[in-house]
């Protein structure tokens, strides 16, 4: 499959990420309220000596989770055990990790919502008690027993709150909700960006890089390694207003960072559905995507754009959506 230059999910290209990570909490960009409660939170957790609190981090891809469960652990000044959802498959694979936490480590697992059930039973007590009980032999001489874990941090990361179950949401004492980011947050993080990838670039042309990323710090970063390849080859290497916007439009990224996919699905309503309402279903018939990929991938960031609305009777296409698209919108009175 074609990779999407604008897909918030970590791509192949992204594999230089890691020098871009921010490992401090003064390095993490924007998302003040979630710092300034965390710094909070941490400073009293090593003031008294104790672990800190499980904390749950949520929010659409690319936004800093698994960024900021290393910048914890870092400011913790703890180890850090990192996982995954899908990677546990057995209750016996997560007695292994924990039993091999030392006291105040940051466990952190990943994708926290595909924790086999059967996992999460296990997890319950080791969150809660820090014990785990564990069955020695079988059939009727079978018993359990309990051992006692080191005190330890659990880090959980979802994009998919909603698939959490209650009882292990209820489990987490820090429940943080990341939100896409505004402009200005991702123009300092490209400039940030920049500097450590030592690339001239002016104020106009981060700001232009910023308003196309989609409200993503992975995607921000992205952009600006691309159009820093257009920098060098067909210009001088500086980046500058002009220059991002000639790149960025060579990439088919429009002003609001939407890609042809978008413009397929937004223009598909507007052309086929009279800008709706069109039901999931047909849409995703019409554009030949499938629905989860639409309600996951696609419409998070057009209906916090506005150019969507999700309506009890269907999907609907907004006048802003008409307005950029250069289209007259038909609910509008002249
Ligand atoms: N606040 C920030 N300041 C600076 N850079 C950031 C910030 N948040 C994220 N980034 C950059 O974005 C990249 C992606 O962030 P990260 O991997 O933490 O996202 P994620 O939420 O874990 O994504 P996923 O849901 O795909 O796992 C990081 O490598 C980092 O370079
Ligand atoms: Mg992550």
């Amino acid at each position: 499959m074609h990779e999407r230059i604008v897909d918030a999910v970590q791509i192949q290209d992204d594999g230089k990420e890691e020098t871009l990570r921010p490992r401090y909490l003064h390095e993490y960009i924007g998302q003040q309220g979630i710092k300034d409660n965390l710094r909070i939170y941490i400073d009293a957790a090593k003031l008294r000596q104790e672990s800190l609190d499980h904390v749950l981090l949520y929010g659409p891809p690319g936004l800093g989770k698994t960024s900021l469960a290393h910048i914890i652990a870092n400011e913790l000044a703890v180890n850090i055990r990192v996982t995954s959802g899908p990677a546990i498959e057995r209750a016996g694979d997560l007695a292994a990790i924990v039993t091999n936490l030392n006291e105040g480590d940051v466990l952190f697992i990943d994708e926290i919502h595909r924790l086999p059930k059967s996992v999460e039973e296990v997890l319950y007590p080791a969150m809660e008690d820090f014990a785990v009980d564990i069955m020695i032999g079988k059939g009727p001489s079978a018993r359990s027993l309990r051992l006692e874990l080191p005190p330890f941090t659990l880090i959980g990361a979802t994009t998919r709150a909603g698939l959490l179950s209650a009882p292990l949401r209820d489990r987490f004492g820090v429940v943080s909700h990341l939100n896409y980011f505004p402009v200005s947050d991702l123009q300092r993080i490209i400039v940030r960006a920049a500097a450590i990838l030592v690339v001239p670039l002016d104020e106009d042309g981060a700001a232009e890089i910023a308003r196309r990323s989609r409200g993503t710090p992975r995607i921000a970063n992205r952009l600006l390694r691309r159009v820093r390849d257009f920098a060098q080859v067909v210009g001088d290497g500086h980046i500058d207003y002009a220059l991002a916007i000639e790149a960025l439009a060579r990439m088919n990224v429009d002003a609001y960072g939407l890609d042809e996919l978008d413009h397929r699905l937004l223009l598909g309503i507007i052309e086929k559905f009279g800008g709706g309402p069109v039901g999931l279903d047909t849409l995703s018939a019409t554009v030949g995507e499938d629905a989860g990929t639409i309600e996951d991938v696609y419409e998070p960031y057009l209906l916090q754009m506005g150019l969507l609305k999700r309506t009890p009777r269907g999907r609907e296409v907004t006048a802003q959506a008409y307005t950029h698209f250069g289209k007259r919108y038909p609910g509008a009175s002249d």
